[in-house]
């Protein structure tokens, strides 16, 4: 079954401005199209070649024996991965943890469920000096030596996946022969999830990286075709631009809300993507840009931020995804001696959810809220690969409404200065 994200607008966006003519929206294809056959962008070219699924499966193949997959990276190099196997994970037997944060106590906890043995570390760094991951690599190779592994049996339990060229891991790997992938060189890492950053540990997971290469293509021609009605690209970007530029208030808050627990962590690698892709200052004018991303999950969430969404500030953009049908269900059938529990008797859980996410979405537009509802027909790898191409190709075309650039992240870099400039202070 091919991928079949589908989508349906309910915003304030002003349908008769000039975001929306035709001869608008075609020029903001045309620009989309320039990015993404630019050299130095490829994340939209990814799913046409079969390299990297290749290379992934090559190297599943010799570690498949493995039952611990440990991510080790941070940012575009962690997101992704957990979102794929949050959303998708099968194999029950292979155990997954991501060591993506220098906090002591996270790690000291996440290495005590470690089995030596068993685990192989996955070095993500795209730039392959990233402090997190160094400081988090170490760290693994420390406690592999202090649990029996010798040097030599280290090459066993790494694997690292960096630029195919640069960078210091990729360097440490041609010197001490531990096995590596590629990031290609023109794929950042909040670009990266159908890169081979997300495709090993999919594979782990019992994930068809097939099937997630088949669902970003499937839906190549809604994001291209010139028909510009038909456009989710173009219709999406407009809206949101729209609401950005002429809307009172402005609307400069994006939400993303899957109905699924098992898609929390989507919404979370979504918020790096826009968050870190838009948030910049623009460099014709100096002004400060980008559309302040919520992650947001439902039904859970309808008990906790609904409530700002349905009657705060109107200067959000919701875009709600809906699945319409689950593998599993649970009858609510129940003999207790309470109302509402009689009330829910002669339904299930599946129509429980389905009638929460449409209450909401009536309430939403009833309050004149702006509203993207997405639908796809179920949870799988072909609509995770689409979801992971739409939400890419939205956030590169945004970057052109917002005149930035969509691929650089100055802002962070001069954290990391200052970091390093603090911790030399400290010796
Ligand atoms: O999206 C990005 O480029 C960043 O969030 C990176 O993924 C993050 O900083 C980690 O970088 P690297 O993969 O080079 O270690």
């Amino acid at each position: 079954m091919k991928a079949d994200l589908e989508f349906k607008y309910h915003t304030q966006a002003n349908k008769n401005h000039e975001s929306f003519k035709k001869e608008t929206l075609l020029e903001y294809l045309g620009r989309f199209k320039k990015i993404i056959e630019s050299e130095s962008v490829g994340f939209f070219r990814l799913s046409e070649d079969t390299t990297q699924l290749k290379a992934a499966k090559k190297m599943f193949e010799k570690f498949k024996h493995k039952k611990h997959f440990v991510q080790v990276g941070i940012g575009g190099s962690a997101l992704g991965p957990q979102a794929l196997i949050d959303a998708l994970k099968s194999d029950k037997k292979v155990k997954f943890s991501f060591m993506d944060n220098t906090d002591s106590e996270y790690i000291a906890d996440l290495l005590d469920e470690v089995n030596p043995q068993e685990a192989l570390f996955y070095i993500v760094s795209k730039s392959g000096g990233t402090a997190e991951t160094v400081a988090n690599f170490s760290i693994a190779r420390n406690f592999l030596k202090k649990n029996g592994i010798k040097e030599e049996g280290l090459k066993d339990h790494f694997v690292f996946c960096t630029d195919p060229n640069s960078g210091h891991l990729r360097e440490l790997a041609r010197k001490e022969g531990f096995a590596c992938l590629e990031v290609p060189s023109n794929i950042g890492g909040r670009f990266s999830v159908l890169s081979n950053v997300g495709l090993l540990p999919a594979l782990f997971a019992g994930i068809s990286i097939d099937d997630l290469y088949a669902g970003a293509n499937d839906i190549k021609e809604s994001l291209l075709t010139e028909d510009v009605e038909e456009n989710i690209l173009l219709q999406s970007a407009a809206h949101i631009a729209d609401l950005y530029r002429t809307a009172q208030p402005a609307v400069n808050q994006t939400v993303f809300m899957p109905y699924s627990s098992r898609l929390k962590t989507l919404s979370h690698w979504f918020v790096q993507l826009w968050g870190e892709s838009l948030g910049k200052i623009r460099s014709i004018d100096s002004a400060n840009v980008g559309l302040t991303p919520i992650p947001a999950y439902g039904a859970t969430d309808q008990h906790s931020q609904m409530q700002l969404f349905m009657e705060g500030p109107s200067d959000k953009i919701l875009m709600i995804l809906e699945i319409k049908n689950r593998k599993t269900d649970f009858e609510l059938d129940s003999s207790l001696g309470m109302e509402p529990a009689q009330k829910l008797s002669p339904y299930t859980l599946n129509q429980l959810l389905e009638a929460q996410i449409n209450g909401t979405l009536q309430a939403l537009k009833a309050q004149k809220k702006h509203v993207i509802h997405m639908s796809i027909s179920e949870n799988n790898a072909r609509n995770m690969g689409a979801m992971a191409l739409f939400f890419e190709s939205l956030t590169a075309l945004m970057g052109e409404y917002l005149d930035i650039d969509p691929f650089n992240q100055p802002g962070v870099e001069l954290g990391k200065k200052y970091a390093y400039e603090y911790l030399k202070n400290l010796s």
